[in-house]
């Protein structure tokens, strides 16, 4: 297959990296993969199940990994612990990989999450490359190097910053997924466009009935999510300034995904984040009522489940415990105006009132 990649490039000095998006990608990683074995490192796969069940023959062939060199793992929220972790170094200590050897995965956002994080701490750092196989995944974690366990519930509690070497985002392993999950990932497209680029969502707009249904490659909104999402990571690798930009609707997401049963998906979390917070950026005068009601517009083209809010007495102290709270206020990424954004910190009244309103 003739690959069509589109290259989003991570700008890091000596660790910068790209993201190959596209359809046929994968075989461009068998050369990295021979590279690596002409100078003596190995490479191994670590794979989520589904992922594996659906792609791995796939993937394998495309890496011509040896056999024996795969290693498969539970995915998904639970097996993000640091057992599994543990139990992955273990694994590769089995296997004798070293520091000079590199680690691939495959998976959704949880698994390259554990992973990567995994990779992270292996004698102080390991080579790691991805491939997400969700669409969550490829619009988001796959970038970035934020890696992670959960800590029982206290989610992404444990992690470390470690950027992988390179990312290929294989727009056909994404055909077996469902327009619900290719929705989870589109709330995060439309994130990117809302905090970073009106253009991309002029982009969507028309075309989202036929992204969701998988109709549509989608490419280039993929590749327009990470490219806002790459400017930011150079700029600030760890999160200190301008890539809080990215928590826009998180914040409430947060809260969603800790108090409301059942625990909704990250991506309807998001979703619903992106009205409430949405609703304050009006309030406080950043963005326009006509800019809210496009916004809404789109997110309601996901499709995806609206999630009744919490009691705001039960989501205030979980606001206010927020691990990225520095000031006195609670602080908010929000558009300002549509297509640009700021870190503003928001007093509890004016949410405590925002929160009668929605
Ligand atoms: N590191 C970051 O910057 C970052 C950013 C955003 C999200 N995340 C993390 O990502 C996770 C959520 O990611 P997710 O939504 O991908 O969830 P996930 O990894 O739990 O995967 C969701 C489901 O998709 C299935 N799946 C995987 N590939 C598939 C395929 N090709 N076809 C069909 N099904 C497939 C999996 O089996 C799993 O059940 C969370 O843990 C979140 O914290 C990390």
């Amino acid at each position: 297959m003739k690959a069509q990649a589109i290259e989003v490039k991570v700008e890091l000095g000596g660790r910068s990296y790209s993201a190959l998006v596209g359809r046929g990608v994968l075989g461009m990683a068998k050369a990295v993969v021979e590279h690596n074995r002409g100078l003596g490192n190995r490479n191994v796969l670590v794979v989520e199940k589904v992922a594996d069940k659906l792609w791995g023959d796939y993937i394998r062939t495309a890496l011509s990994i040896l056999p024996g060199d795969t290693i498969v793992v539970a995915g998904g929220e639970a097996a993000k612990t640091w057992q599994r972790a543990e139990e992955l170094l273990r694994q590769w200590i089995e296997l004798g990989l070293g520091r000079k050897d590199w680690v691939w995965v495959a998976g959704g956002g949880a698994t390259l999450d554990l992973v990567g994080f995994a990779a992270a701490v292996f004698q102080r750092g390991i080579s790691w490359a991805n491939i997400p196989t969700t669409f969550l995944a490829a619009t988001d974690s796959c970038l970035g190097g934020k890696t992670a366990v959960n800590l029982g519930n206290l989610k992404n509690y444990a992690g470390a910053f470690h950027q992988p070497r390179v990312v290929f985002c294989e727009t056909e392993l994404l055909e077996s997924l469902t327009p619900r999950q290719r929705s989870e990932g589109l709330a995060e497209v439309i994130k990117c466009g809302a905090i970073g680029n009106v253009a991309l969502l002029g982009y969507l707009e028309p075309r989202l009935p036929d992204l969701r249904s998988g109709k549509l490659i989608p490419e280039a909104a993929l590749a327009g999510a990470l490219a806002v999402k790459a400017k930011l990571v150079g700029e600030d690798e760890r999160d200190e300034g301008v890539r809080r930009h990215l928590n826009f609707g998180h914040t409430i997401a947060h809260v969603l995904e800790r108090l409301c049963q059942p625990v909704p998906s990250h991506g309807a979390a998001v979703a619903q984040g992106m009205l409430v917070e949405g609703r304050l950026a009006l309030e406080l005068g950043m963005i326009t009522r006509d800019e809210l009601d496009y916004l809404a517009k789109l997110v309601a083209e996901l499709k995806l489940p609206a999630i009744v809010l919490p009691e705001i007495k039960d989501a205030l102290p979980l606001l206010s415990r927020d691990k990225k709270r520095t000031g006195s206020g609670i602080p908010f990424a929000l558009p300002s105006p549509l297509g640009a954004a700021q870190v503003v910190e928001v007093e509890e009244k004016v949410i405590a009132k925002l929160w009668a309103k929605v």
